[in-house]
């Protein structure tokens, strides 16, 4: 066996060409989803005040901000609605004129299949509780709220989305959306379940962002405890034998080993959320100069791609995007 002084680690990186060759995880432009928040009844942009940068768009703008998403060769939008109505059911989620369907069907009918369109399947932005599920007897009904997901799911693939994304963490919701997709005849569009979705102080810029805190109480009766990474693995089980095709680790910086174990146990894409917790606080330090925004994007992605993740959901998506053409 070589030890030093014959062995030298150091060699590989004696300058940037070696380094190149031998760099083991390369960020690609493909490895990025970009978020966008579509508000109904907006007139104009709308900064979103924790997350410097990141705006919510009135429809007459989406297919702008998709355009400039597609030129960075970007390969899909994650649509998140601000409906202007809530109600105890959440009905604005699902209806035909719903500010998500519309968004979609604009999107569709501009750009085809030139950009994949995800969109976010959950209730917290359309019931007045702000819960991601329905209430029934001051409790979250399990049963009833998957009814309420899949009708949403359907209502956007009736528009023509590409990936449904669930992320309101009730049991069986991938199965019965599965199901409702298949029963429409929507068999070809895909599930990403937020699968292991964990009850999180990183979601609360978001929560701004898309005005979906809960009324009362909080999340930790379907959110998964940050303290449970073999809750996590159940989770994610559950989802695959379920159907989903993709599957979802949230939050992503905090949950790197919960990343690397979904990957290592199971085959199937590993995508991972960025979530706006982590984007504020490089943004905050950022804007302080204590940091050096461009690098530290750099580094978180590659390493939420070293972890395993097949590809990243991340503000930090249009950044990253020149980032890596900047650079390649
Ligand atoms: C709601 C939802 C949340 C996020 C995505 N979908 C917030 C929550 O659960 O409170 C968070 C995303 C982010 O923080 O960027 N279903």
């Amino acid at each position: 066996m070589t030890s030093f002084p014959s062995k030298r680690l150091r060699r590989l990186r004696v300058n940037e060409n070696i380094r190149n060759l031998v760099q083991e995880v390369r960020l690609s432009v493909n490895d990025l989803v970009c978020p966008i928040f579509v508000e109904e009844g907006l007139e104009k942009k709308k900064p979103v005040d924790s997350m410097p940068d990141i705006v919510r768009l009135p429809l007459s703008e989406v297919s702008n901000e998709v355009q400039n998403i597609s030129d960075l060769k970007i390969p899909a939008v994650m649509l998140f609605g601000i409906p202007s109505q809530k109600d105890e059911k959440g009905t604005s989620a699902f209806a035909d004129d719903g500010i998500v369907q519309k968004a979609v069907s604009e999107i569709k009918n501009n750009f085809g299949n030139k950009i994949s369109i995800m969109a976010d399947v959950c209730l917290c932005q359309y019931t007045s509780s702000g819960h991601c599920g329905i209430i029934n007897d001051k409790k979250i009904d399990n049963d009833l709220s998957i009814e309420t997901l899949t009708k949403i799911a359907v209502s956007q693939a009736k528009v023509g989305v590409d990936v449904v994304s669930p992320s309101a963490m009730m049991d069986g919701q991938v199965s019965a959306i599965r199901k409702g997709l298949d029963d429409a005849g929507f068999n070809d569009v895909i599930i990403m379940s937020h699968s292991a979705k964990h009850s999180s102080s990183f979601y609360s810029p978001f929560r701004d962002a898309a005005e979906c805190a809960p009324q009362f109480g909080d999340r930790k009766t379907y959110q998964v405890p940050f303290t449970n990474p073999r809750e996590a693995m159940r989770e994610v089980e559950a989802d695959i034998e379920e159907g989903v095709d993709i599957v979802m680790i949230k939050p992503a910086l905090s949950y790197l080993d919960v990343i690397a174990e979904a990957k290592k146990r199971f085959n199937i894409p590993v995508s991972a959320y960025s979530v706006s917790g982590e984007y504020a606080m490089v943004k905050a330090a950022a804007n302080q100069g204590w940091i050096k925004e461009d690098q530290i994007i750099n580094e978180i992605l590659s390493s939420i791609k070293r972890a395993g993740a097949d590809f990243i959901v991340t503000y930090f998506a249009k950044s990253g995007a020149k980032l890596i053409s900047d650079n390649s």
